[in-house]
Order: C-alpha cells, then sequence, then structure tokens
C-alpha cells in the first residue's frame, strides 16, 4: 500500500508534465538552428588546444588577441561621467548631436544633401536596427516592388531583417569563387536586368562576407546603371574608416551616388569603427529632394519607432556624439580608427608572405586585395572542417576569417595550417 503510494506520488509530476505539454499554447514550436556564428564561438570554447584561434566573430582584437576599447571611447565615458547626466528618455529620433554628427560623417560636410536640409537621419540600434527601421520605412511608404536585391552572398542578416519586415529579399551576382574576387560582369548583368522601381541593396565599403569592392571605375559604372534602371538604393554602411582607415574613401561611393543625382537610404553603424558593439549606436538616412520631403519623412520614421522601442538607448550616442563632435576626441577617433584598418591590412600582407614561407605555390593575392574585418579566402568545407579538426582554426563553414582575429604571435601557425589543409 505504501509503495503504491509512493509510485503514484512519483508518477504524478511525470503526468503533470505531460499533460502541461500536450495543453501548452508553445507545443507546435520547433528547436530552430542555432546561430551559425554562435555555433562556432561555442565550439571555440570547449576546445582544450592551447594554440586554437577563433576567427569566427566579427569583432576587432587588438594584437594580443584581446578586445579592444578605444581610448577616444574611454575619454568621452569619463566625460559623460563626470557631467553626472540623467538617465532621461531620448527623443524619438535619437540624440539630436549624434544624428547630425552621423550625418556629417556618412554625407560629408561639403555635400549639398547635408547643407541644404534635404535629408533626415534617425538614431537606431545599430547598425541592425537601423537596417530594420529602414526596411519597415520601405515596407509602408515605397511605392515600387517589394523586392529588395541583395549581392550574392551579403550579410545573412540581410535577408532575415528585409523578409521579416515584410520585403522580398532577391539575390544579384556579386562574387565569382573561381578568382575570389568581384564578378563584375555578372553583377553588371544582373543589375542591368532589375525591373525598375525594385530596390539595390549595396555594401559601402568592406564588403561582408566577402571583402570583395568595387573600384571607383566600377562603382561609377554601377550608379549609371541603377539610375537608368530607377531602382531605389539602400547603402549600408558597418565599416565607414575601419576598411581603408579613411573614413572620406570609405564613404566615397555614398557620396558619389548622392552627387549623381541618386536619393539613397543609408544605414550606419558604429559597432566597428569606435568599437561601440554592446553599446548599439547606429543611424538611418533618407535623402529628399527637399528640406520639406525631409520633415514629412522624419514624422513617419517617429511614428514607425515609436511603436517598436519608442525611443534608442542614450549612451553609446552619447560617446559617438563627443567623439565626433570634440575636436580633439575626433582627432584622436581617427587615428585610432586608422590603426585597426592598418594592423589588419598588416596581417592579410603577413598571412600571405608566411603561406609563401610556408611553401604554398597557391595564388593568395586575393587575401591582400579584399579589405575590412573580413576575408573570403577561397576554402573549401571540407578543408574548413580539417582546419578545425586537426588545427583547432575555428571559422564559418563559407571560409570566411575575420582577419581581426590575426595577431602577429598567430599568424605563422594560422599560415602553417592553411597550407596543410591546400597542399
Ligand atoms: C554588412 C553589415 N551590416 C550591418 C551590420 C550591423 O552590425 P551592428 O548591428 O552590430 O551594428 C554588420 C555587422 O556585422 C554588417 O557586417
Amino acid at each position: 500500500m505504501a509503495l503504491l503510494h509512493s509510485r503514484r506520488l512519483l508518477a504524478a509530476p511525470r503526468l503533470a508534465a505531460a499533460a502541461s505539454r500536450a495543453s501548452s499554447w508553445w507545443s507546435h514550436v520547433e528547436m530552430g538552428p542555432p546561430d551559425p556564428i554562435m555555433g562556432v564561438t561555442e565550439a571555440f570554447k570547449r576546445d582544450t588546444n592551447s594554440k586554437k584561434m577563433n576567427l569566427g566573430v566579427g569583432a576587432y582584437r587588438d594584437d594580443n588577441g584581446k578586445p579592444y576599447v578605444l581610448s577616444c571611447v574611454r575619454k568621452a565615458e569619463a566625460m559623460i561621467a563626470s557631467k553626472k547626466m540623467d538617465k532621461e528618455y531620448l527623443p524619438i529620433g535619437g540624440l539630436a548631436d549624434f544624428t547630425r554628427a552621423a550625418a556629417e560623417l556618412s554625407l560629408g560636410e561639403n555635400s549639398e544633401a547635408f547643407k541644404s536640409g534635404r535629408y533626415v537621419t534617425v538614431q537606431g540600434i545599430s547598425g541592425t536596427g537601423s537596417l530594420r527601421i529602414g526596411a519597415n520605412f520601405l515596407q509602408r511608404f515605397f511605392k515600387g516592388s517589394r523586392d529588395v536585391y541583395l549581392p550574392k552572398p551579403s550579410w545573412a542578416n540581410h535577408t532575415s531583417i528585409f523578409r521579416d519586415a515584410g520585403m522580398q529579399p532577391q539575390a544579384y551576382r556579386y562574387y565569382d569563387p573561381k578568382t575570389c574576387s568581384l564578378d563584375f560582369s555578372g553583377a553588371m548583368d544582373d543589375i542591368s536586368k532589375i525591373p525598375e522601381k525594385s530596390i539595390i541593396l549595396l555594401h559601402a565599403c568592406a564588403h561582408n562576407p566577402t571583402g570583395v569592392d568595387p573600384r571607383q571605375e566600377q562603382w561609377k559604372e554601377l550608379a549609371a546603371t541603377v539610375k537608368k534602371r530607377n531602382l531605389l538604393v539602400y547603402f549600408d554602411m558597418a565599416y565607414q574608416g575601419f576598411a581603408s582607415g579613411d573614413i572620406n574613401r570609405d564613404a566615397w561611393a555614398v557620396r558619389y551616388f548622392i552627387e549623381q543625382g541618386i536619393n539613397i537610404v543609408l544605414s550606419q553603424s558604429f559597432a566597428k569603427n569606435m568599437g561601440l558593439y554592446g553599446e548599439r549606436a547606429g543611424a538611418f538616412t533618407v535623402i529628399c529632394s527637399d528640406a520639406d520631403e525631409a520633415k514629412r519623412v522624419e514624422s513617419q520614421l517617429k511614428i514607425l519607432i515609436r511603436p517598436m522601442y519608442s525611443n534608442p538607448p542614450a549612451n553609446g550616442a552619447r560617446i559617438a556624439s563627443l567623439i565626433l563632435n570634440t575636436p580633439e576626441l575626433r582627432k584622436e577617433w581617427l587615428t585610432e580608427v586608422k590603426s585597426m584598418a592598418d594592423r589588419i591590412i598588416s596581417m592579410r600582407t603577413q598571412l600571405v608572405s608566411n603561406l609563401k614561407k610556408e611553401g604554398s605555390s597557391r595564388n593568395w593575392q586575393h587575401i591582400t586585395d579584399q579589405i575590412g574585418m573580413f576575408c573570403f579566402t577561397g576554402l573549401k568545407p571540407e578543408q574548413v572542417e580539417r582546419l578545425t579538426k586537426e588545427f583547432s582554426v575555428y571559422m564559418t563553414k563559407d571560409g570566411r576569417i575575420s582577419v581581426a582575429g590575426v595577431t602577429s604571435g598567430n599568424v605563422g601557425y594560422l599560415a602553417h595550417a592553411i597550407h596543410q589543409v591546400t597542399k
């Protein structure tokens, strides 16, 4: 009797759990796949090899492989702390000093569009959030097609962002795996066939994931074609200054398109170029035909943002705004962003020279031709698998490495490992 009683007691919670599973609102929810990049990091953390390298994560590391906080950011933080600022809400469109400075940075201080005020910039939750504002704005107000043409490949999140906002992601040829470089004729061919009044997304610089950017003459041809096709151009600029080390050079395409009379929309991120990753500072800009139109667009952007998150976070925007608007801090930032870009460029060169030292007879020129944080190595999935299994070098299956994860201490080991799996 006592035994029966205790068995019943044991069975009761199990039955209750099964019953609640059956009646749960969420029993139909299936397990989703893990984020591919987070998966790489998890596997890296479990690895006990002291030589292991994580080349999956898209965040800058210093030459000791450590996260890097810019000195101008530390100074701006100290200024903010000393001011004992309040924690009140920002306006819906964000911190005005920040949005004005973000627009000036991207468009250029001498830009006609900037000076005449025929633009609107709202603060977004870093690059991703700014893209989402843009995607929702297009969904609500763009009178052309729902189709958004993305380069193939593109940052994987672009597809999700536009799809979740009710747009239809499409693709145009961009990267040629045979040459590990731009498939310019393929891109032009596809773009010239995009139906009029569609949307095309262009990476302003440091294309993610390939590191392959058009040259200035190619940008000119691209601009002429999108103008002829009457396409709405959406620039995503997540790496201004971080690609070449020069903020003006990296913004060249954005400014050139506007000068050609192409009224673009633009998302910006301060995650990489100021190292403000978790602070989530970004901006969304619409170039309009005049200041009055810009005011109307601004009013609608606010209406769109209000039910999403009411207003953006203050701290990152305060830091970025202080850096951009305080001459000494701005000067220091320009030096620091250049030093990050230069370190990455030098790691590319060192990787290639170490591959040669290893005796590799392959052509690795694409490693130095590509620009920005990422390099599309051209390694095949089986080679990537061997790199991970045999050498504890972690990267995404497509062969993309974050060059920011390479240091003067481990570049030799990486070259050795790559040579072993490619010879
Ligand atoms: C092309 C591109 N756009 C946008 C982003 C947005 O990043 P975040 O939301 O961290 O600013 C990234 C980050 O990796 C990116 O590579």
